[in-house]
């Protein structure tokens, strides 16, 4: 393999956001371009496996964590004619959710992580021939350069590997106590302010910063906003350091999956030549969510997203209220965090008729409501990428933001004659609901309205462009490929 991506989501086999989806779109599409890639993620218990055969590669694979004894069995399948490789593990990833529940992360996350980046490089020194660059993505799978970095200094098995880390959200460092740095069997040297020590803990974010040979992270704002103190998390100092190897590639959209004109989740399909299907997706949501029809002929507003501080949510709740005394029906999707979700229940108890709300996670309903609402809303506090804005452009959904990273980069903010939405400057109720009132008024002067859904649906954020920026990187590197 010429690229090997090293990630715990992909989709369609697993997903809890953004980073499934861009698993599941940025390796096909180096793969297309020639450039033989392979993705290797955790076989989890609840993976979606529909229509794909599984091959036992190994049965036995000797990882020796966290026992001397301890083996791993690794599958693979076919994705879009890529090789996709599993790492097996029961007690590890066996499970009825990915990382968490609801009272919090698992306790033995740290322990998960370490073994499944141990398998991975394990299991990739058996292969006839080292890949070119290995490309870790978020903490889960960041202690594999870290790995690697001392590995190749000793084995010249992995002389000519590259690693690359990709920062889809610096929030989620993977910080654990100092015991476990000890049981990773990174070095002692590795236990520094340069190296996977942060302020007495262990950070396996931070490790693969360090001993990464580039750092990327998932749009050009973000690579910026992550150097400052107020999106850094602590790390801002130490990316700073190291911002010669950082670049922002912004992410891209998988129009096989997220196109009105071909969507298999759609009761009707349109195109921004025409796009009078739009209405009928718009009645048929509005009947599945119990909105009155009378609506159809109103502003009707959808939000998805995972029920965190990071997405604003509290922003959105604060001001449902005042909102619900306009004319205009509202539909949020997401789970989350258990108050933000009971309080938008209470509110929809209150505005039955008018709004909705969905608690769970559901991947046909985020198809409607992208398809079905007239305006997405987006208040994040800070967003990486942000791939359901860029969706919801496709759908012809013109997005009200906060003018926040990835966000910037996607979205030309009205009044500019070019605009595909609406965008405010900072996280706060306010300017969030002024914002809306503006994408109202926008929505009554109905032939401009028409001319913004156009443009926005003829927006391209493809993975072809953002592929071929990854494969310079790759090659940037001194990568043979
Ligand atoms: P993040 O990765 O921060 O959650 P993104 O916008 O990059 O945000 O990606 C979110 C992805 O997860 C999108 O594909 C979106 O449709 C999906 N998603 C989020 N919440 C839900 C939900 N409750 N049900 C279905 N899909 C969801
Ligand atoms: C993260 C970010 C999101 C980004 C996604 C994919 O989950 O929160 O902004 O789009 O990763 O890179």
């Amino acid at each position: 393999h010429d690229v090997l991506y090293v990630t715990s989501e992909m989709y369609p086999f697993s997903k809890t956001g953004g980073l499934g989806d861009v698993m599941g779109a940025l390796p096909p599409c180096v793969h297309y371009k020639g450039v033989n890639a392979a993705v290797i993620t955790p076989f989890y218990g609840r993976m979606n496996l529909a229509g794909h055969k599984l091959r036992l590669v190994y049965s036995d694979l000797h990882v020796g964590y966290p026992w001397p004894s301890t083996t791993a069995e690794i599958y693979q399948t076919d994705y879009d004619g890529m090789p996709v490789y599993f790492v097996a593990r029961g007690e590890y990833f066996d499970r009825r959710h990915y990382y968490n529940t609801h009272n919090g992360d698992y306790f033995d996350n740290c322990e998960r992580f370490i073994f499944f980046c141990k398998a991975v490089l394990k299991w990739a020194r058996l292969l006839p021939s080292p890949p070119a660059v290995i490309h870790s993505h978020d903490w889960q799978s960041s202690l594999v350069p870290p790995y690697l970095y001392f590995e190749r200094a000793k084995d010249s098995f992995w002389k000519n590997t590259k690693t690359v880390s990709t920062i889809h959200n610096l929030a989620f460092q993977g910080r654990f106590s100092e015991r476990l740095f000890h049981e990773s069997g990174l070095p002692a040297e590795a236990w520094s302010m340069q190296g996977a020590e942060f302020y007495g803990d262990f950070n396996m974010l931070k490790s693969s910063i360090a001993y990464s040979d580039a750092v990327t992270a998932v749009s050009p704002t973000y690579a910026q906003e992550i150097l400052g103190p107020e999106f850094g998390c602590g790390l801002e100092g130490f990316l700073k350091l190291h911002k010669d190897k950082i670049e922002g590639i912004l992410n891209g959209a998988d129009y096989n999956v997220w196109d009105p004109s071909e969507d298999k989740f759609l009761p009707c399909r349109y195109t921004a030549e025409d796009i009078s299907g739009k209405q009928k997706c718009k009645r048929s949501m509005l009947r599945e969510f119990n909105i009155s029809d009378q609506f159809a002929d109103k502003p009707v507003f959808g939000f998805i997203g995972r029920l965190r501080d990071q997405k604003g949510v509290d922003l959105l709740i604060d001001i449902i209220p005042k909102l619900m005394k306009k004319d205009i029906g509202l539909i949020v999707l997401g789970e989350g965090n258990l108050a933000y979700e009971a309080q938008l229940l209470d509110l929809m108890e209150a505005y039955a008729g008018k709004m909705s709300v969905r608690v769970g996670y559901t991947e046909n309903l985020a198809h409607s409501i992208q398809a079905g609402s007239d305006i997405f809303l987006m208040p994040s506090r800070y967003e990486p990428c942000g791939l359901t804005q860029i969706y919801a452009l496709r759908f012809g959904t013109p997005p009200v933001a906060t003018a926040v990273g990835g966000l910037r980069d996607t979205i030309t903010p009205f009044p500019d004659e070019a605009a595909t939405g609406f965008t405010f400057a900072e996280p706060d109720s306010d300017l969030f609901f002024e914002a809306i009132e503006s994408a109202i008024a926008a929505w009554h002067d109905r032939k401009e309205w028409k001319k913004m859904v156009k443009r926005a649906m003829l927006k391209e954020f493809t993975w072809d462009h953002s592929a071929d920026e990854y494969i310079k990187l790759y090659r940037k590197l001194g990568a043979r490929i």
